[in-house]
């Protein structure tokens, strides 16, 4: 059964509307630890997500609860300092309402960043990998209920991620910014845990090159949307059993932390260039 988003959220819309300084045209989602970029833009206007109606509380260190209105590189952005993750007990319909508002508010292009732990063999922490492709396997129905019916539209957008143009677009602002990149398949996993060693084999042998627990079900739906989606991972540790060391949320901290630099280089060069 398709879920009524606009109905679902009409009043958090109406507040966002009547609180907006100006129509932006790109939205960018920042991952864990990678929440300090907004400081490198001119921040026009901040919202906080807790003075909004039915917005979900985040509950992870590193994810402030922040909106930001900002303006760079001449062009007006809305950045999302912080996400809703589906490990944190939330549906589906609930972590797509950065997406959602995104979209209502106009914005057609939006750049998805993330945490992930790597397993292709020439990943280390502190690479950076453009997602080439994704599972939606495990969410498959809940995005489905969002979507609704099967057209063919629909079938045919749900593949459309990440946008090829917009990653062309990356490929060049980070040849450009000399921030190099790796590419990879994002795996998508809902949590809470971090994955098991027998997991992470089983990953490999389908054709991940890094986990995570967020950013599919915004990609697809995004793109159902009609608007160009980019993605990036910073890797911030190695998967389960692929290093002796114990994964924690600390370490996904601490390497975001060291990647800020180059991270937030490149995410400039982008949004000048998308
Ligand atoms: N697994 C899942 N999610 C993650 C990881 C990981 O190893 N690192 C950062 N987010």
């Amino acid at each position: 059964m398709k879920i009524d988003l606009d109905f679902k959220y009409k009043v958090l819309i109406n507040e966002i509307q009547s609180q907006k300084p100006f129509d932006p045209e790109v939205a960018l989602i920042l991952g864990s630890g990678l929440g300090d970029f907004a400081d490198q833009t001119e921040i026009i206007k901040t919202i906080s997500t807790d003075s909004l109606p039915g917005y979900p509380k985040s509950t992870v260190e590193g994810h402030k609860g922040y909106i930001h209105f900002v303006k760079l590189h001449d062009k007006n952005l809305l950045i999302y300092q912080g996400r809703i993750h589906p490990y944190e007990g939330y549906k589906i319909s609930e972590c797509i309402l950065p997406v959602f508002i995104a979209h209502k508010l106009g914005c057609k292009k939006i750049l998805l960043t993330n945490a992930a732990g790597g397993l292709n063999p020439n990943f280390k922490p502190a690479d950076l990998m453009l997602i080439t492709s994704m599972n939606t396997f495990n969410i498959k129905k809940e995005l489905t209920d969002l979507i609704g019916l099967a057209t063919e539209k629909m079938k045919s957008d749900f593949l459309n991620f990440p946008s090829e143009r917009i990653n062309q677009i990356i490929r060049d602002a980070s040849l450009e910014v000399k921030v190099f990149l790796k590419e990879g398949v994002y795996w998508f996993g809902t949590g809470p845990s971090y994955e098991t060693p027998a997991e992470i084999k089983m990953v490999e042998r389908l054709g991940g090159d890094a986990v995570g627990m967020s950013t599919v079900h915004e990609a697809v739906f995004a793109s159902t949307l009609g608007m160009e989606v980019g993605a990036i991972s910073c890797i911030t540790n190695y998967a389960a059993g692929i290093s002796q060391n114990k994964l924690s949320h600390n370490e996904v901290m601490e390497t975001a932390e060291l990647v800020k630099n180059k991270f937030e280089k490149l995410v400039k060069k982008i949004i000048e260039m998308i």
